[in-house]
């Protein structure tokens, strides 16, 4: 098996136009976030207005013209998302005072008003609880009522569906599909609406990229959601690419990806680390194994084996799952990687 990731540098919303129809089977991706102060700048950019209404202090028509700005994006996805594909969102809402008031600004409803206006399913969505150890996270009059915030310590993982089934109608896709089976153990974790310690990614960038934090969501979050909605084989898009954690998820899950980022001068930090895929790929994949071997030595009630591993696993689904094992990662283009497997 091979699989290629492409990425490309430039603007999604003209980029994504330059996609094969109806090529994408998923879209994992955060978009900068709306009234967060680090992407203020990068919103001016593509929207002056933006800026300029929050210079004056209208924080709502600066959120909704922030929103605009990803709507295009969002626009640009209809045409190369494949009928029943799935889209998630990872996206957190914003807290700021602006013009000395202190309001929440939601960007998770904002996002997901405009994919249900373009006809999008929507599916329960997840929340995604970040390890925070601040001492001094609390916001407001202190032990006072009424005047204290709750803290913001999570973020939200919105699923969409495009209209349309999607059919495994031959021998290979079906085969497919079972390969691309998790374990039960796993489908009990994913499937649950809260998502609880993820490790986060090394977030400053100092001296190593244009800005001094990446942004970036847990490798772990973007494993689970392409193992939870696409196939071995499948092409899996981000177009908020940012540090390509999206890519190398794709690479160590078996699944092909094309990821779009607008700043370039990330391009070096990409590479680097996805130079090193073979590596942490294979150590992860792993790891999964060890966590079901230990899994099942704790489970005796378990009545089918895996047939490429010869472990037992809970149920029949389960008997021809296979985790991918590395072998390269080559670059093959200015913009390609290649990945084979063992
Ligand atoms: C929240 S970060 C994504 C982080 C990414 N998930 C990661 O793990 O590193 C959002 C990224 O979107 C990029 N971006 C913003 N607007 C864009 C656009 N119109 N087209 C492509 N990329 C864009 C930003 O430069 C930033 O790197």
């Amino acid at each position: 098996m091979k699989t290629t990731h492409r990425l490309l540098y430039g603007d999604s919303a003209r980029e994504l136009k330059h996609l094969e129809k109806a090529s994408i089977s998923l879209v994992v991706t955060s978009p900068p976030y709306p009234m967060i102060e680090m992407w203020d700048g990068l919103f001016q950019g593509l929207d002056p207005v933006a800026g300029e209404k929050l210079e004056r202090g209208d924080g709502n028509s600066a959120h909704e013209r922030m929103h605009r700005a990803l709507d295009r994006v969002w626009g640009s996805l209809e045409p190369v998302v494949a009928p029943g594909g799935t889209v998630c969102i990872n996206i957190g809402d914003a807290t700021r005072t602006v013009d000395g008031i202190f309001r929440l600004y939601p960007n998770h409803s904002m996002v997901g008003r405009r994919f249900l206006t373009r006809g999008y399913r929507a599916l329960p969505e997840i929340i995604w609880r970040k390890t925070s150890n601040k001492p001094n996270k609390f916001m407001g009059s202190g032990m006072l009522p009424p005047g204290a915030y709750v803290t913001q310590e999570h973020e939200y993982i919105m699923t969409y569906r495009k209209p349309g089934t999607r059919v495994f109608g031959t021998d290979d896709d079906r085969a497919a599909r079972r390969r691309s089976g998790y374990f039960w153990e796993e489908r009990n974790v994913w499937f649950s609406d809260l998502w609880e310690g993820l490790h986060g990614e090394r977030q400053s960038m100092k001296g190593t990229g244009p800005r001094s934090r990446s942004g970036s969501f847990p490798f772990e979050l973007a494993h689970r959601l392409v193992c939870m909605y696409s196939v071995m084989g499948d092409m899996v898009l981000d177009p908020f690419a940012g540090t390509g954690v999206t890519t190398l998820a794709a690479m160590v899950a078996g699944r092909n990806s094309v990821s779009i980022e607008i700043e370039r001068g990330l391009k070096d930090a990409v590479e680097s680390r996805l130079s090193r895929a073979v590596e942490f790929g294979n150590d992860y994949n792993e790891d999964r194994l060890r966590r079901h071997a230990r899994f099942a030595a704790e489970s005796p009630q378990m009545r089918y084996r895996n047939e490429n591993y010869a472990f037992p696993v809970m149920t029949r689904q389960e008997t021809s799952l296979e985790i991918p094992k590395l072998a390269s990662v080559d670059k093959v283009a200015e913009d390609t990687f290649l990945v084979g497997y063992a």
